[in-house]
């Protein structure tokens, strides 16, 4: 095992006072074993912030790399999701705590709703169930995934309680500007899945080539500096260790303005997957 590199990704401090870090891993379709491997490399890389969910199949191997490594477990910022079939107060409840049965873990840092799946109509009872999660300290700090500013408004209404991040898609062909100023005015940190944009040209984009090549980074560099400039925490995912080390490796350049609006101006509302109005997702 190699040594362990502290350098990582700066934390920012969150409104409920939790610290996360701005870039993270992101495990998405990893299995146990891959996740187990990915996440153990990812760690000894300088990762600190680790992203699953109940739906994605590898909590069990995630958490084993996360109690097997030598970062001490109070540094590793671990992330995990709800799944829809467990919405409902005491469905959630449950839900938590086979999370953490899986993981081996007996708190998270975060835990999301992973999807507000709206046609069962039960994300704000679920959302009263994660403040109760919270106070129980099973989850240090709690937050929403793909919801609309209608939805996140309506939970708050019910509870006074802020998600502490809404994560959704997020890549420069789909970058969600009015919702991020949204999110900025509520205090409420916007986290990038696919920030990438896997099923887009996106990495190949010209403009975009051409900003990287001017720091001498590669097109995926530059796009994740792009994501921490816009106040944006991407999570991207990568079972390529050179790539996973590549990832992390953008804290040591900045675009200018004229590069960032060269990335601005790739938004082409280009959303790949699920829409939060409608997806059903259990
Ligand atoms: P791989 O795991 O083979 O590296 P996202 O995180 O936006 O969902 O994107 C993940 C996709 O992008 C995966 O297919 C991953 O493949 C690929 N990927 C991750 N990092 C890089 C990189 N630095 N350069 C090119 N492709 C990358």
């Amino acid at each position: 095992m190699g040594a362990v590199t502290s350098a990582g990704a700066p934390r920012r401090t969150m409104a409920d006072g939790t610290a996360i870090p701005v870039l993270g891993l992101g495990t998405w379709p990893l299995d146990d074993d891959g996740a187990f491997e990915v996440v153990e490399d990812a760690l000894r890389a300088g990762y600190r912030l680790v992203d699953t969910a109940a739906n994605y199949g590898n909590e069990t191997g995630v958490g084993r790399a996360i109690r097997e490594s030598d970062v001490p477990r109070d540094e590793v910022f671990l992330t995990t999701k709800l799944p829809g079939r467990q919405h409902g107060r005491s469905e959630a409840l449950a839900g938590l705590d086979e999370s953490l049965a899986r993981l081996g873990l007996d708190y998270v840092d975060l835990y999301l709703i992973h999807w507000p799946v709206p046609t069962i109509g039960r994300y704000v009872e679920t959302w009263e169930a994660l403040v109760e999660l919270r106070s129980q300290g099973k989850a240090r700090s709690i937050g929403v995934s793909n919801f609309t500013p209608a939805q996140i408004d309506e939970v708050v209404e019910r509870t006074g309680v802020v998600p502490a991040v809404n994560q959704v898609e997020l890549h420069p062909e789909f970058s969600q500007a009015e919702l991020r100023a949204w999110h900025h005015e509520r205090g409420i940190v916007t986290e990038s899945y696919s920030p990438l944009g896997p099923d887009t040209d996106v990495l190949r984009h010209p403009g975009i080539a051409e900003v990287a090549a001017a720091h001498g980074r590669t097109p995926a560099q530059a796009i994740l500096r792009w994501h921490v400039q816009i106040g944006a925490v991407p999570i991207p995912k990568s079972a390529d260790p050179a790539r996973l080390r590549q990832n992390l490796a953008v804290f040591d350049f900045e675009l200018d303005d004229v590069q960032m609006a060269v990335l601005d101006g790739v938004n082409q509302e280009n959303r790949t997957g699920g829409d939060p109005e409608t997806n059903v997702e259990l």
